[in-house]
């Protein structure tokens, strides 16, 4: 089996951290492991294997022995590092927002548009980490009763902020047990023991970027007659993010089915029985590579609605993990 070369760029990051563990723990097909961080960062180091690799800077020239480079140092590098990186041959999976809008740039989750991965020309985008779950739980929904409309708030975790939201988290609620005054600096206002109804920058239409997000790569990656309508709200939990999902579709459904297709799909467990209060929790998702769906029911407000409840790792489905199941499905198509 043919072994690349992979450079993980942000490796210090969380989602740096947790590609370098997903590779590991999926046993990628690496000849060498290349983490690669900003200039100051150099000299620090990452743990794979076991073995201690020494983390390089992310500049021109640094690509040229890379078969396939991982990305998740920002929207800022991506814009100039990923075009760098691809006209040094290697193919990049960028994890920031930068690249997902491009027309020339596939945005794919592999359960769901695998396919557009064909056309790609050096860089692949991963969605937002708030898209793929919801996209993963709503595709085999979409396939055979197509939604017309989607009405999400979301429930999102610190850590999709980065590490140093969640050193302030775990901060500010020490600092309140304690009777101290909370330092506030990564959000606008506290996050502990707090929900947030803002999720990046505001747009003009009053809406969040991270609404925005949802919006328009799910137009682009599962149907572009699809309506979405979304809130997105950060609330004080380390890990994963949790979504309150619901749609109405075209064809008249039964409920029992939907179970059953989403039982049978592939990335998706389904954990619901409310007699024993089962459900999904962010905290049994930690570490969790599946999309976890409950409360699933009928939404007896309109016609054919259906309400859901989805949880999954952020950091792992929705950014690291993805992004190397991409790198997975280019290999079985072939394509590198
Ligand atoms: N966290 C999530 O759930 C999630 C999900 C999907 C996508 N993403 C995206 O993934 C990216 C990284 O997120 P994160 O949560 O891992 O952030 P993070 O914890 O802040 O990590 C980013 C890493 O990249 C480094 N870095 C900054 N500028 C760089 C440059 N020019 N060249 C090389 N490395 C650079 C940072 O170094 P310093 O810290 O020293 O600056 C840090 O080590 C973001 O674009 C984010 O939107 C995150």
């Amino acid at each position: 089996m043919k072994k690349y070369n992979v450079a993980v760029v942000g490796a210090l990051g969380a989602v740096g951290q947790e590609m370098i563990k997903t590779l590991e723990q999926r046993n990628f097909p690496i000849n060498r492991l290349k983490p690669l961080d900003i200039a100051s960062n150099r000299g620090k180091e990452v743990t794979y294997k076991g073995e201690k690799v020494l983390v390089e800077v992310a500049e021109k020239g640094a690509f040229e022995d890379v078969d396939i480079a991982l990305f998740s140092a920002g929207g800022d590098a991506s814009l100039v590092l990923a075009p760098m990186a691809a006209a040094e041959k290697a193919v990049v999976i960028d994890n920031s927002s930068a690249w997902r809008m491009d027309p020339e740039v596939p945005l794919v989750v592999p359960e769901v548009n695998p396919e557009d991965l064909d056309s790609h020309k050096g860089i692949i985008a991963n969605p937002n980490c708030s898209t793929i779950q919801m996209l993963v739980a709503l595709k085999p929904i979409h396939d055979e009763y197509t939604i017309k409309r989607i009405v999400v708030s979301t429930y999102q975790a610190v850590s999709g902020t980065g590490q140093k939201a969640m050193d302030e988290l775990d901060q500010q609620t020490r600092d309140y047990v304690s009777g101290k005054e909370m330092a506030i600096s990564i959000y606008p206002h506290q996050i502990s023991f707090n929900a947030l109804p803002h999720i990046d920058v505001f747009m003009d239409n009053d809406y969040t970027k991270e609404e925005m997000k949802m919006v328009n790569e799910t137009k682009k990656m599962l149907d572009d007659n699809i309506v979405v309508s979304a809130t997105a709200v950060r609330v004080p939990v380390f890990r994963s993010h949790s979504e309150s999902i619901n749609i109405e579709t075209e064809k008249e459904f039964d409920v029992e089915n939907i179970k059953k297709l989403l039982k049978a799909a592939q990335g998706i467990k389904v954990v619901d029985d409310p007699a024993t209060n089962t459900y999904p929790l962010a905290i049994d998702t930690v570490g969790k590579d599946d999309v976890y769906v409950g409360r699933i029911r009928k939404d007896y407000s309109i016609k054919n609605g259906l309400n859901m409840w989805v949880v999954a790792d952020n950091l792992r489905k929705g950014a690291a993990l993805n992004a190397v199941q991409i790198a997975e499905t280019m290999i079985q198509r072939n394509l590198l």
